[in-house]
């Protein structure tokens, strides 16, 4: 892997048609490049988008990009079910809790990937496709992610560094959960207990779950590191207050975890002399990306006009591609500040 693009800003800026006419127009323009282009919103849109059905399976669209609408659910099952079925036995296997009627069930319906929270669910997915040993057959060399709105983009970055502990603290729930009954059937069961001890067996796989812990931690500062050296964020703004505002926030929120190289002004009112209210708009307009430039000066700024037609399809995304990149050269997309 050498470069991983992210896409942030506010909703509805054009984050998800930028981050497609990136993919579309790398892809054009660096063809011996392998280039993945991921949704992390859960209202995936890419489908509609590139008018191709995509979904959760690597979709090549040409023959150097692919596309994918991850189902994190599905990722979350797989990544946790060890864990969570050594935490099932490890319980199963408890004094007194083992005892309590419908612990099993309720163990079942208690650790299911369902209550797995979805910014996890979907680091989990970022992970499985950032991490070389657990990929696919196919090996990416540019990774584009459109990530949600701020709030969820910033979760998606902090689950890596903090899995471990959100998975113990997941944990540590079921146990608070079970707390009471357990307390209630001990005071009955202690004396039946005692003969049946076997304590042992619980410590070894104590440790084996702590060694998972360990593993996932490492895992996740694997992955940090990863974002931290490839990671390349650009943000998506309107010249409007609320999405200058937006991605100032994101700024200082993401700074700990991913460079940000550049910004895009998107859905700039075009110039015309015809109509007055565009002309009035775009005046507006002018001033805020001055501002725009001014607070982000020592980055990439990209403007881009809004097109009159939608941009969908291959030809669509070709085109916003040209009016967000011109004639600038590949390196200076691949790396906005050098
Ligand atoms: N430069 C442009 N010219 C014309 N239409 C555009 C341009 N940029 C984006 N659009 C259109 O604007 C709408 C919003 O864009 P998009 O869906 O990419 O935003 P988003 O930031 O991903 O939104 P969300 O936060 O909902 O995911 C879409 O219909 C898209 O096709
Ligand atoms: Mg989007």
């Amino acid at each position: 892997m050498e470069k991983i693009i992210v896409l942030g800003g506010k909703g509805g800026v054009g984050k998800s048609a930028i981050s497609a006419a990136t993919a579309v127009f790398l892809s054009d323009l660096l063809p011996d490049k392998k280039i993945l282009l991921i949704s992390f919103d859960i209202a995936h849109n890419l489908t509609d988008l590139f008018n191709s059905q995509i979904g959760n399976k690597l979709t090549p669209l040409t023959g150097n990009l692919w596309a994918i609408e991850p189902d994190p659910n599905v990722y979350a099952e797989n990544y946790t079910k060890n864990l969570i079925n050594k935490m099932k036995t490890l319980m199963k296997e408890m004094p007194i809790v083992g005892l309590i009627p419908q612990v099993e069930k309720f163990i079942d319906t208690t650790f299911t990937a369902d209550s797995i929270p979805l910014a996890l669910k979907n680091a989990m997915f970022f992970q499985k496709i950032l991490d070389a040993e657990s990929q696919d057959s196919v090996q990416f060399e540019i990774i584009i992610a459109d990530f949600p709105p701020t709030g969820n983009m910033i979760a998606l970055f902090e689950i890596p560094e903090d899995q471990a502990k959100v998975v113990l603290k997941y944990s540590l729930n079921f146990y608070n959960s079970i707390k009471e009954p357990v307390r209630k059937f001990s005071k009955v069961f202690r004396s039946i207990f005692k003969p049946f001890d076997d304590s042992e067996k619980r410590r070894e796989l104590g440790k084996e779950i702590f060694k998972m812990l360990i593993d996932l931690e490492k895992r996740g500062e694997r992955i940090s590191e990863l974002i931290h050296n490839l990671g390349s964020l650009r943000l998506v703004t309107i010249a409007e207050k609320p999405s200058f505002e937006e991605i100032k926030r994101a700024r200082d929120l993401t700074e700990r975890y991913i460079n940000l190289d550049g910004v895009h002004i998107n859905l700039i009112t075009p110039h015309s002399n015809e109509c007055e209210f565009c002309g009035n708009i775009r005046a507006t307009q002018l001033n805020y990306i001055n501002d725009i430039e001014s607070e982000f000066q020592n980055l990439r700024i990209w403007k881009s006009n809004r097109l009159q037609e939608e941009p969908i399809g291959m030809d669509g995304l070709r085109k916003l591609a040209r009016e967000v990149y011109g004639e600038v050269s590949v390196e200076k997309i691949l790396n906005p500040r050098s």
